[in-house]
């Protein structure tokens, strides 16, 4: 099966003294939901940036279908916290982005930013400047242009932090239906135990200084929403209630003090 592969991978930037990653063995399928959670500073962004070939790690390997990863590429695309959208063009010209980029003819580009506006419930507001959007709004436009390059895997590196919690519900029910609709693998990084379990169907746990990989579940709430139950419900279950506060203690235990904090 298509996957990216980590293999002993571990990055010391100069001037910390620990690895910011230190040995990280993981494999990511191209159909399931990764997500990774753990507290801050832990290396979540830094995994996400090798796994999106931004950085190489300084030992170890990063492989996408058995081809070393050594720099971006579009079988990845990622979606960024602040939506990183360009403020001069409307919507539906934001979401072709990529396409324009590719060379994509303008039919095609066309019938793909109406799908993709369709699948995020943006088609009323093609031509809307991206300043007449709410934050919501402007994720469902970052989440479109990236899905709208049809990539192998999506990664997102917490694109629904600076959400409300109504909002940020919405979205992770978006996810959830993007999910159901692409073969993509996605790759979430998220500081919310609640979305982290309700996502997953592989939920990677990290711990700080150095930056490793504790633990890896896998779980099938975003299964059990697949065949027809609601978010609510799902939160509501007695072992994904036991679930979300077993992880709250092992993610409270392992945030160091600020006085701890390497640098
Ligand atoms: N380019 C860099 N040069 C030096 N140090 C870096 C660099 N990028 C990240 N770091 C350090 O690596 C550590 C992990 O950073 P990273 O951003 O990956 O953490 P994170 O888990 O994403 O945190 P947060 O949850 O706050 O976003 C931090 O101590 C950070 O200062
Ligand atoms: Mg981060």
């Amino acid at each position: 099966m298509p996957s990216i592969e980590v293999n002993s991978a571990s990055v010391h930037f100069a001037g910390q003294s620990k690895p910011t990653l230190d040995d990280i063995n993981l494999i990511i399928p191209d159909d399931g939901i990764t997500v990774i959670i753990g507290p801050s500073g832990c290396g979540k962004t830094t995994l996400l940036n090798i796994l999106a070939g931004f950085i190489t790690p300084t030992s170890g390997t990063i492989s996408s279908n058995g081809q070393t990863i050594s720099a971006p590429g579009s079988d990845r695309v990622v979606v960024f916290q602040d939506d990183a959208l360009m403020p001069w063009l409307n919507v539906a010209e934001n979401v072709a982005l990529g396409l324009n980029i590719a060379g994509t003819d303008k039919t095609t580009r066309q019938q793909r930013v109406t799908e993709k506006l369709q699948q995020v419930g943006l088609e009323n507001v093609a031509d809307k400047p991206i300043w007449a959007l709410s934050g919501g709004m402007r994720q469902r436009v970052g989440i479109a242009r990236a899905l709208a390059v049809n990539s192998q895997f999506l990664l997102m590196d917490e694109p629904f932090g600076a959400l409300d919690a109504f909002t940020r519900e919405q979205m992770q029910e978006l996810v959830l239906s993007l999910w159901r609709q692409h073969s993509s693998g996605f790759v979430l990084i998220t500081h919310d135990i609640e979305e982290a379990l309700l996502l997953a169907t592989r939920l990677v746990l990290m711990a700080p200084y150095p930056g490793r990989i504790l633990e890896i579940l896998d779980l099938d709430y975003s299964q059990r929403w697949r065949q027809g139950e609601s978010l609510r419900h799902l939160k509501a279950d007695k072992t994904f209630v036991e679930l979300r506060e077993s992880l709250f203690y092992k993610l409270v235990a392992r945030s160091p003090a600020q006085h701890e904090v390497a640098i």
